[in-house]
């Protein structure tokens, strides 16, 4: 296990680090064991991330989950976790309103023991990420594959291939950095988008299946430990192959991240 700082990592802490031109790592967690290991190999952020639906629950998307299941899996990672930041999602359509969102911010933050929230949407969340910043709740965006929009979209699709939607999600970006965000996951678009994203911005970009020139990346636990069944998505590397132990692989996955070596081409779009 690698001795690493208790100190908390904050916004301003990866902000900091984009700047000094440092990669970060984060991954998701869903409870206090895996919390406590993530924190032990130095994962700098958690995501309590509503793809919990799918890898714990067991459902074909993240739509089914709500607002309870949110805060019992926050409370859970915080138990295990004292030097991550916590992000945690807002699930489907718990923030339809910017009324709805800070209500259930609130009780993400309170009763969940979230240090950040994430919402997926661009220029329609504007408001309200302009809203829970205003009341002192840190946001964190996401573009890109919107998973709560699947059924819009047709399914787990690349975004961002043609001119014009490269240049939305773009355009959608910069709005939720004015609009307060301090933090943004891109999810599968081209790499050459996400680098473009990264850096225009000057909050941290966190890619997932976004290319190696995000300021972070970001993986599903269960994907990266090999533990999800099914075709991989292209951008998930399984950790587990080379290691045999999940420290080991968590360790494994935040020095790749950090060095740079992952993700190499072949998971990218
Ligand atoms: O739900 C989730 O776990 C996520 C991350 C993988 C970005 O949104």
């Amino acid at each position: 296990m690698s001795e690493q700082s208790t100190t908390r990592v904050t916004v301003a802490t990866l902000a900091a680090m984009k700047r000094a031109g440092e990669k970060f790592a984060c991954l998701t967690a869903y409870d206090a064991s895996f919390a406590a290991v993530l924190d032990a190999a130095g994962v700098e952020l958690i995501m309590v991330g509503d793809s919990l639906g799918m890898v714990v629950q067991g459902h074909d998307s993240t739509l089914p989950v709500r607002m309870a299941d949110m805060i019992y899996h926050s409370q859970c990672v915080a138990r295990g976790s004292r030097r991550a930041l916590r992000v945690v999602d807002m699930p489907y359509m718990s923030y339809d309103t910017p009324e709805a969102a800070l209500s259930n911010a609130t009780r993400l933050m309170q009763e969940g023991q979230a240090q950040m929230v994430k919402l997926e949407g661009g220029a329609a969340q504007v408001e309200t990420v302009s809203q829970l910043t205003m009341h002192g709740i840190p946001v964190c965006g996401h573009l890109g594959l919107m998973p709560q929009s699947v059924q819009q979209l047709g399914g787990y699709r690349v975004q961002g291939r043609d001119a014009k939607d490269a240049q939305t999600i773009l355009a959608d970006a910069k709005s939720l950095q004015a609009a307060g965000a301090g933090l943004l996951v891109v999810e599968c678009v081209p790499a050459s988008l996400g680098r473009d994203i990264a850096q225009a911005l000057d909050i941290p970009v966190i890619g997932i299946g976004a290319g190696p020139d995000c300021d972070a990346q970001v993986l599903v636990l269960y994907d990266m430990l090999g533990v999800t069944p099914g075709k991989r998505a292209k951008f998930v590397k399984d950790f587990m192959v080379d290691t045999g132990s999940v420290q080991a692989a968590v360790e494994s996955y935040v020095r790749a991240v950090k060095t740079g070596s992952y993700p190499a081409p072949e998971h990218c779009y």
